[in-house]
């Protein structure tokens, strides 16, 4: 017997981050973030559970992945089930629509797409803010990739993990874009788990970072919520810079930053001072990400391919939340891929 589901989710870039969890196990963050679905990058995922299968295994772009990774969606595919009536193996095929070229992190879609497809497979089909429960437990970041537009993840209360999940804010349809200045599409040097923990536990300036990661969500909310772009923009810039503050403060220090990433930081302000809204976030990597009007995409490119090549220059609108896919869907996906 063959349970099959598939999925496609797109990845996220937060405007208020998640920096630290306060438990590793289940995912727990120490502060609830705020992020933004991008439409131009995106995950699609199959999985098939199977009786005749006799152990799980993960192709991701068409190759066959080391045990290492398949052991890590294994130990996902166990949350959904333990909750089916019986245990079935499963075979998990992923295509990654980022482009290679991008240097983003495909966490956030992967685990997304895996969570809609096995919820989908298994025939769970749990509400979406209870499917971002599961998602978190792959990564962090993939609980706000379940929905699409602006996104917030609760962090929750300790006696209840399950109220650690994600909810709809807004569809960002007033005009929102983001333009990505790609740095170095190279794999980051220190992982984002290790860097918040590093961070955690060495930086003085982190229970700093705890507590004003809680007003700058409550007026960025406000913000959204009166569609007022220059205070997103402004809380997204300065929430961003903070993170990595407290990085710079860790013992030994954590430095994502490149000549290049603030060569393109000034850039960003240079756009201001020519009247064009444009403001910064970096995740745990060296490429910005500027969060700006949709409609002055086309002017922030022709400016920023002044100094960075066009190619190092990806521009992405809002996007959606997880869907599902069908067979016809899937093939046509790997149709586009291969
Ligand atoms: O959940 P992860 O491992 O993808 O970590 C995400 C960390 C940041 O991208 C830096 C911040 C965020 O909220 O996405």
């Amino acid at each position: 017997m063959k349970l099959i589901g598939i999925a496609r989710a797109h990845t996220n870039i937060a405007l208020i981050k998640y920096w630290g969890k306060r438990n590793k196990e289940l995912f727990l963050p120490m502060n609830s973030s705020l992020s933004l679905t991008l439409d131009a990058f995106y995950t699609d995922t199959k999985v098939t559970f199977d009786d005749a299968l006799t152990e799980d295994s993960f192709l991701l772009n068409g190759e066959a992945q080391a045990v290492e990774e398949t052991n890590k969606i294994a130990k996902f595919l166990d949350l959904f089930r333990q909750q089916m009536p019986e245990y079935y193996y499963a075979k998990v095929e992923s295509l990654n629509f980022v482009p290679t070229a991008a240097g983003l992190a495909s966490s956030a879609s992967a685990f997304a797409a895996l969570a809609g497809a096995c919820n989908l497979a298994s025939g769970l089909n749990l509400p979406i803010d209870e499917l971002s429960t599961y998602a978190r437990r792959g990564s962090g970041s993939s609980t706000r990739s379940l929905f699409g537009g602006f996104v917030e993840w609760d962090m929750g209360s300790d006696s209840d993990a399950s109220s650690s999940r994600a909810h709809f804010i807004d569809d960002a349809s007033w005009d929102i874009g983001m333009v990505i200045i790609v740095v170095n599409n190279q794999k980051k040097t220190v992982s984002s788990r290790l860097g918040m923990e590093q961070t955690v536990a060495t930086s003085p300036f982190y229970p700093a970072w705890v507590e004003t990661a809680k007003t700058d969500l409550a007026q960025m909310k406000q913000a959204i919520q009166a569609k007022d772009f220059k205070t997103l923009g402004e809380i997204t810039e300065t929430n961003g810079m903070k993170m990595h503050a407290t990085m710079l403060g860790a013992n030994p220090p954590i430095c994502y930053f490149e000549p290049e990433s603030i060569l393109a930081q000034q850039q960003v302000r240079q756009l201001r001072e020519l009247g064009i809204p444009a403001y910064m976030t970096m995740d745990a990597g060296p490429n910005v990400k500027v969060l700006c009007r949709a409609s002055d995409m086309p002017r922030i490119k022709g400016e920023l391919s002044k100094v960075f090549d066009e190619s190092r220059l990806i521009t992405s609108l809002p996007g959606e939340g997880v869907i599902s896919l069908s067979e016809a869907d899937w093939e046509a996906s790997k149709n586009e891929f291969f």
